[in-house]
């Protein structure tokens, strides 16, 4: 039977998203959170997203109401008994996710149990539910409502017709494009993606120059950010811990190793963006130049920017060659998980193929 009512366990920044995005495609969602204020903002959030999407003309005010009025706050998590599928979106902890499926496999023994986490292993979180056979992970981006790319990831315990129907939900339900993802650290963009940002820093260490680089990026790569300005963007502070988390979770390898100069920076409070000071300095939220901080002791000049920029490029290629290999996922899902999560005009295996067209 297809999936049709949806409940949500965390409404922070994700839960939320993640039940805007389910009501807007016509589903019914029960929502709960362990925090009443959290809950409260979080319906106001979404109430404030349903309205956008009315202004954006996604949907008319009719719909936007029968969607609202589809949503159910859950004061408590027994409440959300009956769901076809459960998405838990609480805090990345992997004890109190662990706890949570425990807990919520008992309430709802029958639902399809999924996680949004972003680096923790399925497998374990699903070792802790009363069946881990109904566990996968579905990794949405932030915001669920515009991003497209969904990563489904299946444990060696996920059953695959349980899969399937989450695929299918996914896929045809809300319209988004799932990739076939294993379990296994950083799953493809996390992993993927991150010799953009290291290997970036490896090169102002050899002399690129910040802002040169980023430019290199866009204007020979085509692509919307370069590598400083999105760990601006996403505060270098939340990349440094995703690399971390990655570098370990891989034992170490000296090409996941978080770079001394971003290091530095988040130690000394540089973040990015939301303090208006990352590799860049922020003025009325707009860039300026380059952060002294950041370029302090780096060499003003050395390596070629398009040379750089190839060796970056060069590296989220090797690394999506290696996720291929390791089984992580095909080529054509890894390529379209990359230009959808990073709207890149291409995928790594795309990238040096003469026939590639953007
Ligand atoms: N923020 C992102 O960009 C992003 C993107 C993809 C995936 N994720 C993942 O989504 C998950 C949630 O991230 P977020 O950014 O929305 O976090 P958040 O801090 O905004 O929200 C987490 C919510 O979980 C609630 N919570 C904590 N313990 C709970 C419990 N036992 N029961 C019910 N609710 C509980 C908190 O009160 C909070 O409202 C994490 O696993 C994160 O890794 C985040």
């Amino acid at each position: 039977m297809a999936i049709q009512r949806v409940a949500v366990v965390g409404a922070g920044t994700m839960g939320a998203g993640i039940a805007q995005l389910c009501l807007q495609r016509g589903f019914a969602v029960k929502i709960h959170d362990a925090s009443s204020e959290a809950l409260d903002s979080a319906l106001e959030r979404i109430k404030r997203g349903l309205d956008e999407a009315v202004l954006k003309t996604k949907l008319t005010t009719a719909a936007a109401e029968r969607a609202f009025h589809s949503l159910a706050p859950a004061a408590r998590m027994e409440d959300l008994y009956g769901a076809d599928l459960l998405v838990e979106a609480v805090s990345e902890d992997l004890d109190l996710k662990r706890r949570l499926f425990e807990r919520v496999s008992h309430i709802c023994p029958d639902s399809i149990l999924a996680t949004n986490t972003s680096s923790l292993p399925v497998t374990r979180i699903a070792q802790a539910a009363r069946s881990p056979e109904r566990v996968l992970g579905m990794h949405f981006f932030n915001p669920p409502a515009a991003m497209r790319l969904v990563e489904m990831v299946r444990g060696p315990m996920t059953l695959p017709s349980v899969f399937q129907e989450a695929w299918d939900f996914v896929l045809m339900g809300l319209k988004k494009a799932p990739v076939d993802v294993e379990d296994t650290p950083g799953f493809i963009v996390n992993r993927v993606m991150r010799p953009y940002y290291l290997e970036a820093q490896r090169a102002a260490l050899s002399g690129c120059g910040i802002a040169a680089l980023d430019r290199a990026a866009r204007d020979v790569g085509q692509v919307p950010m370069g590598p400083f300005e999105l760990m601006d963007l996403i505060g270098l502070d939340v990349n440094l811990a995703i690399t971390r988390g990655i570098y370990e979770a891989f034992g170490r390898p000296e090409r996941f190793k978080p770079c001394p100069l971003q290091e530095r920076l988040v130690r000394e409070g540089f973040l990015g963006r939301k303090v208006n000071g990352g590799f860049y300095v922020y003025e009325g939220g707009k860039r300026t130049l380059e952060n002294p901080r950041a370029t302090e002791g780096l060499p003003s000049s050395g390596l070629d920017p398009a040379e750089a920029w190839e060796r970056v490029i060069g590296a989220v290629i090797s690394e999506a060659e290696l996720a291929f290999k390791d089984k992580v996922a095909s080529k054509a899902d890894i390529d379209t998980a990359i230009k959808l999560a990073m709207n890149f005009p291409r995928g790594p295996f795309q990238w040096r193929s003469p026939a590639a067209k953007p």
